[in-house]
């Protein structure tokens, strides 16, 4: 079942186009990312999405509600995190909570605390948070009127790798709760990690939109092995074989690069030369290669 459906949208700042006729939609209960550079426009989608800026063109369906009409629904089945800055210093968790529920005809109770890992943290004022903890407790109020939908906007920007990671973790779990989730990222990491489907947006377009491997695969990039042969390769064994674009010695290892399943042929032309590949190490292309590619740009 599709949950939110754009078409064509489109939305200048006076002279400036910031979204371009962006067309996608996203489905229930998945984790869908809007990727793309500072400046691409991502905050600018997710905000028509969520009813706060009001689109020059195209149109926006979200659970079959127009977020410019239907607002006050919109609200009860659309979560979204705050901005860091949102909250007063001296509020402590639990009037944060109790606040943020009161906006909502049925708020979660304790539950969401327990899921961030927040409810031994009641009592603890906003401003002793650790980053983390105050991503943690965006979240919380972002899910503490039980919505369908969480939009989530660069949400581990500015937190160290340990909690970024824990963030994950909790995205996930929150998926795994049935939440459909929009993933807002300028980490190619982190939407490779998290995300069904991604798309790629730079200058206010869409110019990918695919599952993450199937981004990087819709490059072409190489794949690289690296072993070490338990006896010596035959001149040219390895150089025939379909995909393999480069064969080169390092140290006592062989690279192999190339593309499609030249791992599978790789091992299977060993095997039957009987050579063992000790050792073996195979990277993948990353979706930081796909963007590079894709967008012209680095990160
Ligand atoms: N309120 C605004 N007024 C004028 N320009 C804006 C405003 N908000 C965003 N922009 C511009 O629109 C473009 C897209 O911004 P934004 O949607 O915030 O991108 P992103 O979230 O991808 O960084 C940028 O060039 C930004 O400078
Ligand atoms: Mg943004």
């Amino acid at each position: 079942m599709t949950v939110i459906e754009v078409d064509r949208l489109h939305k200048r700042y006076g002279a400036k186009v910031a979204v371009d006729d962006v067309t996608f939609s996203v489905e229930d209960g998945e984790i869908f990312g809007i990727l793309g550079p500072n400046g691409a426009g991502k905050t600018t989608i997710v905000e028509c999405i969520e009813g706060l800026r009001r689109p020059d063109g195209g149109s926006i369906s979200v659970l079959g509600l127009d977020p410019q009409h239907d607002r006050t629904e919109l609200r009860q089945q659309v979560g979204a995190q705050l901005q860091e800055s949102a909250l007063p210093d001296k509020i402590t968790v639990a009037e944060a909570i109790s606040l943020y529920g009161s906006f909502y005809r049925s708020p979660a109770d304790g539950a969401a605390l327990e899921i961030l890992g927040l409810s031994g943290q009641r009592n603890r004022r906003y401003r002793k948070f650790s980053g983390g903890q105050k991503q943690r407790l965006s979240i919380a109020l972002a899910l503490i009127g039980r919505p369908r939908i969480a939009v989530l906007d660069e949400l581990t920007t500015g937190l160290d790798p340990q909690a970024r990671r824990d963030t994950w973790t909790l995205v996930r779990d929150i998926r795994d709760t049935g939440v459909t989730i929009l993933l807002v990222t300028h980490l190619m990491e982190e939407a490779d990690r998290l995300c069904d489907r991604a798309m790629l947006v730079t200058a206010g377009r869409v110019i990918a939109n695919d599952s993450p491997s199937g981004l990087i695969a819709s490059i072409g990039i190489q794949q690289r092995i690296r072993f070490h042969p338990s006896g010596p390769i035959a001149d040219g064994l390895l150089t025939a074989l379909p995909g393999v674009s480069s064969v080169t010695a390092a140290a006592d290892d062989v690279i192999v690069t190339g593309t499609g399943d030249v791992l599978g042929a790789v091992t299977f032309a060993l095997g039957q030369a009987g050579i063992a590949a000790e050792r073996l190490d195979v990277q993948r292309a990353s979706l930081e290669d796909a963007f590079v590619v894709l967008t012209g740009r680095s990160t």
